[in-house]
């Protein structure tokens, strides 16, 4: 702060600051200029601007009586100015500091009558079809702000563990992972053709994971973790689901399940800290616009907690542990099992969780994250570690309430005869995953690694119901639009 005064100060001119460094130690006396968006106009007099690097606007007093008519004319909500003058204590309500504004430029007009943002609540599914300018809004300049913060945390955590960041491709040449419907990568003509005449000189298709290639970068530097965009053209529309969404993938050398799951729950609590320690203000933002949605809701579909109040409580406990098979136990017994109120009903051990049976295990039996490890195999990727009783594998799910399954991992196979055969069972020619299968007949080991859905965590962190309301711009079945 000391320094954008002395500079300004030294060259007797006004220097650009953002509206966050200038609230968190404001350089009451000096002339400022600040750049950014107008929110509101009021009595010809009192400009709140806003320039997205925090939550707050600024507010900004303009002396009408001396300003040209047809300039202040141009300050509308939308408007984009610059504005220069000096930073005093405010006098009024609602804020420390304003600027007395000296001179303004208007750097770019938003005419009233065609800016579609105006200062009043717009539903967040119209908010939608102006995904180009929804972050000026607060709820998503916030959301984006902790998103941003959650992408550092991440860095940051597998960073200081001593993990290398590793890029998996986004073009893949297999459908190793078998995780969901591919998209087609291809120069051909939309009619089709020869796939050897295209472009890769074979089928090729945006990856579904970066898992694979990243445990070979796992069993060479030991540690490693993605952060990339990932693809499904799954058709499915709901508020957990994009069809590109970004996954966070660490991959570790010598470690078995349980130290995965560890690692996944240390790391999990490590964001949850780092946002409720740097994104305070803006939690507090998120926090109440999800209260609020919450009165609207019938009684029973409401949250049981605030959202700072869960972030904490998820941050603070230990996440419960129990295998597929208790958790079966557990939902056969249940009430919304006998009395038929599941859609899917849990008849016998083997049966594939829907998300209703796992938001039952966390929102309603455990009220806690859940981590449900040892899946049977059938249920399960073809890579997964099978356990000693030939059934299950060593699957790792992390539940977390309100979301349902946010990180799914496991420990891999490391045994080259088992994992060709496993291979074999699920119908992938073996020429397609040569290069997989090396890795277990040339120094193999035990690893292990998960996926985080970045936008999942992110929903999680800033209460949104619906996935598309965390990423800029979702790609959903039918709607690519900006
Ligand atoms: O459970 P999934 O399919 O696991 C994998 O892809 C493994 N290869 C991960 C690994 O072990 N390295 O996906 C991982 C996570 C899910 O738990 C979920 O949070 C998220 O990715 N996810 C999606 N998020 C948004 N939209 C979708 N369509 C998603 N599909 C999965
Ligand atoms: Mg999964």
């Amino acid at each position: 702060m000391k320094y954008h005064a002395e500079i300004a100060s030294l060259l007797q001119t006004s220097c650009i600051m953002s509206i966050k460094h200038l609230l968190l130690s404001p350089p009451i006396g000096t002339n400022i200029t600040v750049k950014g968006w107008v929110r509101t106009f009021r009595s010809n007099r009192f400009i709140a601007i806003n320039d997205g690097s925090t939550l707050a606007n600024l507010q900004c007093v303009v002396n009408f009586e001396k300003e040209d008519e047809n300039e202040l004319k141009r300050i509308t909500t939308g408007s984009c100015l610059s504005i220069t003058g000096q930073l005093v204590e405010s006098q009024g309500k609602g804020q420390t500091v304003e600027i007395i504004v000296d001179s303004f430029e208007v750097l770019g007009d938003a005419p009233v009558d065609d800016y579609p943002l105006q200062p009043k609540k717009h539903s967040l599914e119209f908010l939608r079809e102006i995904a180009h300018l929804r972050p000026r809004t607060n709820t998503f300049s916030a959301v984006f702000r902790v998103r941003h913060a959650l992408s550092f945390a991440i860095h940051n955590y597998f960073n200081k563990e001593g993990f290398v960041n590793w890029h998996s491709p986004i073009i893949t040449g297999s459908d190793a992972e078998g995780a969901g419907e591919m998209f087609r990568v291809s120069t051909l003509p939309a009619s089709g053709g020869d796939p050897a005449e295209d472009f890769f000189g074979k089928e090729t298709h945006l990856t579904v994971s970066g898992q694979l290639e990243g445990e070979l970068g796992a069993l060479a530097l030991g540690k490693i973790y993605t952060f990339g965009p990932t693809f499904r053209a799954e058709n499915s529309n709901t508020t957990r689901h994009l069809a590109e969404f970004w996954m966070v993938e660490p991959e570790m050398a010598f470690h078995d399940l349980n130290m995965n799951m560890d690692l996944a729950e240390d790391f999990l609590k490590y964001c949850l800290r780092y946002i409720l320690d740097n994104c305070r203000e803006d939690l507090a933002f998120l926090d109440s616009r999800f209260a609020e949605e919450q009165k609207g809701k019938p009684q029973n579909e409401r949250a049981e907690q605030g959202l700072i109040e869960k972030l904490e409580f998820v941050a603070n406990n230990d996440f419960v542990r129990l295998s597929y098979t208790e958790a079966i136990e557990i939902l056969k017994n249940s009430k919304p099992n006998k009395k038929r109120k599941f859609k899917y009903r849990i008849e016998e051990w083997g049966a594939d969780l829907q998300s209703e049976h796992e938001r039952f295990l966390v929102e309603k039996h455990f009220k806690a994250p859940v981590v449900l490890y040892d899946y049977p195999a059938s249920i399960k990727a073809f890579y997964m570690r099978l356990n000693e009783d030939g059934k299950t594998v060593r699957a790792m799910d992390i539940l977390f309430p309100g979301i349902g399954e946010i990180v799914g991992g496991s420990q891999r196979e490391e045994r080259y005869d088992i994992l060709k055969e496993k291979v074999a069972a699920v119908g992938i020619p073996e020429e397609e995953l040569w290069w997989y299968l090396e890795t277990r007949k040339f120094g193999t080991c035990v690893h292990s690694g998960f996926g985080l859905g970045f936008e999942r965590l992110v929903q999680f962190s800033t209460g949104m119901g619906n996935i598309r309301d965390v990423i800029p711009f979702p790609r959903t079945p039918g709607s690519a639009n900006f």
